[in-house]
């Protein structure tokens, strides 16, 4: 994605500790997550077994995979819970407004 920044969501359509899948045209999907307030958006697939990982959980700042219990630190994207090993990808975003943004690559 290059360009403009491209409003993903409401404000108000993300609560605390939630996840929430995002689909892009020409992108792969993606998923936002609040913790402690801050928007973190990185890739939706588990990088372990192709999981959504909008159906996991958010533990400590931790995105918890719903399949094999995986996980991954959200600010970084790092594999952090075994079995997982690679980590995801990590998108910029901001919150402006009442809307939750993406910023080009
Ligand atoms: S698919 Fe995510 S931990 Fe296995």
């Amino acid at each position: 994605m290059t360009g403009a920044p491209v409003a993903i969501l409401r404000s108000d359509e993300l609560g605390e500790g939630e996840l929430k899948k995002v689909v892009l045209p020409g992108h792969e999907p993606l998923v936002a997550a609040r913790w402690q307030g801050k928007v973190f958006v990185l890739e939706e697939t588990c990088t372990h077994g192709m999981a959504p990982l909008s159906e996991g959980a958010i533990e400590n700042g931790i995105l918890i995979c719903p399949f094999h219990g995986g996980g991954f630190d959200l600010a970084t994207g790092a594999a952090v819970e075994p079995p997982c090993r690679l980590p995801l990808k990590i998108y910029a975003a901001d919150e402006v407004g009442g809307v939750i943004s993406l910023h080009a690559e």
